[in-house]
């Protein structure tokens, strides 16, 4: 009788740890991540992606003769008072006139006058490519602006952006490494139904992959400027420029790097003294934005660096609270795939970053997505061999969003295990929304494209550094 009871309490005994046990499993993997590492468990298909042909719908030009076509916009200035227009006609040069007005003024047009221009590449010559800036618009406003003439002209509108303030929210769309496949279209789309409205676009280079195809083929640059138009003739998106943007190719003769991407995509780059058509800053309601190019010097003594260690001084957090990097080539990057490319750009960088407590740095180029915690890899030299990147709420979160889904393919191939700086990672396709509430407090959030239709898979809270350097890891 005693050894029956004894057997009865260890058999209850045993069962209680079991129930412990399934209930710590199930308490951790519902639980959000307390600094653990997370590579999804989504498993998509990994068809290759492939351009959508010439005779597809979104790259119809639009009829009429010498139709603008390609409309895109861009800011103009540093504050948002400007915009840049741009478009390309193909009969002839026409008008370089913008025609403008605010909706609550219709009867008060206004025309500015821009130019045109035009290249070769190889074999191929382009459109008229016409830019035109407009500035001194009033902030809040909608604008419509027609550019063409008679029957042929065509009408589109944007929103200024709020005055630049502290405490101004606004909503970025992120989308990276687009190219012109189903895919492409698949991103795009979900962007543009994504009920957080994004109102411009940061876009982290890597546009037309036209240097995929035979001799770079640059009729890929009007049919992506054709694809882009719904979303980029209606608000402005802020370029990066990636390695297929560089068209260096002298086997065919083709020398002058960015060629083709600085010809057509202008940036407001002649507000503050060293910079360029490929790093340059702006200011958006409450963030300072900063645009690097992965594929320029970046070293001590270059244009680049001078500038950037100047670009960093100048800003003010009490204007601008929230202080944005964008690059191609990502800093922090747990894929195989272009594993520590952009090292170099960290070493020289990333101290910076986090003594002027960036809020966060966008890259692509890596065709998957990635969010990183806040860690910096600062304290390494090469006597202390101390190499391994350590927490520090004085860093960035970096996030990887080259996933727009070009004909390059998803990048599946995972470094392992996933290392500590990884919070989240997934290889599927997809585009982002970082939106600002006030001056400390802005969400991330991530959209895979889900089987035809956007789902969130991933976000984070962000505390501002300036304002609220709290700890933001566990807020996912
Ligand atoms: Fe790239």
């Amino acid at each position: 009788m005693v050894l029956f009871l004894e057997a009865k309490r260890v058999l209850s005994w045993l069962a209680s740890l079991i129930w412990l046990l399934v209930l710590l499993i199930t308490a951790t993997s519902i639980l959000p991540c307390n600094g653990g590492s997370i590579t999804s468990s989504y498993v998509r298909k990994l068809e290759e992606s492939e351009d959508m042909p010439y005779d597809s719908d979104v790259f119809r030009s639009p009829p009429g003769y010498n139709a603008p076509q390609q409309v895109h916009i861009t800011q103009g200035d540093s504050e948002g008072r400007g915009v840049i227009v741009s478009w390309v006609t193909v009969d002839e040069a026409g008008s370089n006139k913008v025609v403008y007005w605010n909706e609550k003024s219709k009867k008060n047009k206004k025309e500015a006058e821009g130019y045109v221009t035009t290249y070769k590449y190889y074999n191929y010559t382009s459109g008229y490519i016409h830019h035109c800036t407009i500035k001194g618009l009033e902030f809040s406003s909608k604008y419509y602006y027609m550019v063409g003439t008679g029957n042929s002209s065509r009408t589109f509108w944007f929103k200024t952006p709020p005055p630049i303030g502290v405490d101004v929210p606004y909503t970025f769309g992120l989308i990276g490494d687009l190219g012109q496949t189903f895919d492409s279209n698949n991103t795009l789309t979900h962007y543009e139904q994504n009920p957080t409205k994004g109102q411009a676009v940061l876009y982290v280079g890597d546009l037309s992959y036209a240097d995929e195809h035979p001799f770079s083929d640059n009729r890929k640059w009007d049919s992506w400027g054709r694809f882009v138009e719904r979303s980029v003739a209606y608000q402005p998106w802020i370029w990066t420029a990636g390695n297929h943007d560089i068209d260096y190719a002298p086997d065919l003769g083709e020398t002058v790097s960015f060629k083709p991407f600085t010809t057509r995509y202008p940036v407001p780059y002649n507000n503050a003294e060293g910079s360029s058509q490929l790093w340059y800053s702006i200011k958006r309601a409450s963030a300072h934005i900063i645009v690097l190019s992965s594929y320029s010097a970046c070293a001590k003594y270059t244009p680049q660096y001078m500038w950037l260690q100047k670009e960093l001084e100048k800003v003010d957090r009490k204007v601008t609270p929230w202080l944005i990097v964008m690059m191609h080539s990502p800093l922090y990057n747990s894929y195989n795939y272009h594993y520590m490319e952009a090292d170099t750009m960290r070493v020289v960088y990333e101290s910076w970053f986090v003594q002027h407590k960036v809020d966060i740095v966008f890259a692509g180029h890596v065709h998957a997505y990635e969010r990183s915690y806040r860690f910096s890899n600062v304290g390494y030299n090469l006597i202390n061999r101390n190499c391994t990147p350590v927490k520090d709420l004085s860093a960035p979160v970096y996030i990887t969003i080259g996933d727009g889904g070009n004909l390059e393919g998803l990048t599946t191939q995972l470094t392992e295990p996933q290392p500590n700086y990884s919070a989240f990672r997934e290889p599927s396709y997809g585009h982002g929304i970082f939106d600002i509430k006030n001056r400390t407090h802005a969400y991330f959030s991530w959209h895979r494209n889900h089987e035809g239709y956007a789902m969130k898979a991933d976000s984070t809270w962000l505390f501002n550094r300036y304002w609220y350097p709290a700890d933001d890891s566990n807020t996912s």
